[in-house]
């Protein structure tokens, strides 16, 4: 399903493969994390990138912005097809991340990637958000990191499930949302791990959510392939 993406979130490169290979055609690229990446360094997304996976870097870049451009310059380089950065860096920050991959692109001839913001993480609550100094609902907190996102130029935003509905409201079609915190709807599924706000696959791309994010309902499960068809069929892919 084009709208599944994997969170390869495993400490070797051969797992990753592995994972990869077994879940040929059911997942629609795969999201390579700082595990991963601090373990294994850009060779496992180049090799990736060559057997023709769709790859999101998810290093949520957050550094002043001349850093933030030679980082996203170094991951269009490496082909990624989507990567972050987090909102909170600020508009200028998002500004100087869309320009250098564009302009990375343009240097290679491809399409440059999907830039996108990571609006609140998943796994904080407003409780958590309060304690780092965030009043008020934390839901108006994601809806403004994503319209700085929007107005810097960006794709699209991570948000929790329980956020996409307003957002797309907010943010019109084109604009993408991709959404972790996906939990399954059968009991073994159904365990949050360390997420605050989750939602079922169906839900979550009901709510208006582009991609879906799912690592260890996956990843986790004694048979990643079976668990991985289970989640396409109840998001109706
Ligand atoms: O295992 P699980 O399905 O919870 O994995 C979710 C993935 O999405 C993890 O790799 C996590 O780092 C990532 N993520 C998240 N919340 C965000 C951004 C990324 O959970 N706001």
């Amino acid at each position: 399903m084009d709208q599944l993406l994997v969170a390869l979130d495993v400490d070797t490169a051969e797992q990753a493969f592995a994972l990869a290979d077994d879940l040929a055609g059911l997942a629609g690229g795969f999201k390579i994390g700082s595990r991963l990446f601090t373990a294994e360094g850009p060779a496992v997304v180049e090799t990736l990138v060559r057997r023709g996976h769709r790859v999101f870097l998810d290093l949520k870049f957050h550094d002043i912005p001349s850093t933030v451009a030679g980082a996203v310059a170094a991951a269009t380089r490496l082909g990624v097809w989507m990567l972050n950065v987090h909102a909170s860096g600020g508009a200028e920050m998002m500004r100087a991340a869309h320009t250098a991959a564009v302009e990375a692109a343009d240097h290679r001839t491809a399409s440059p990637p999907l830039v996108i913001a990571v609006t609140v993480l998943t796994s904080l609550d407003e409780a958590a958000l309060g304690a780092l100094g965030v009043r008020g609902p934390l839901a108006d907190h994601v809806e403004a990191l994503a319209s700085l996102a929007q107005q810097a130029g960006l794709d699209g935003v991570v948000a929790s499930p329980r956020e996409t509905a307003r957002l797309r409201a907010r943010c019109g079609p084109a604009f993408a949302i991709v959404t972790p915190g996906i939990r399954g709807v059968e009991p073994g599924q159904a365990k949050p791990d360390d997420q605050a706000r989750t939602l079922s696959a169906a839900g979550a791309i009901a709510a208006g959510a582009t991609y879906i994010v799912v690592g260890r309902p996956i990843i986790g499960a004694p048979d990643p392939r079976s668990a991985a068809a289970r989640i396409v069929a109840e998001a109706g892919g």
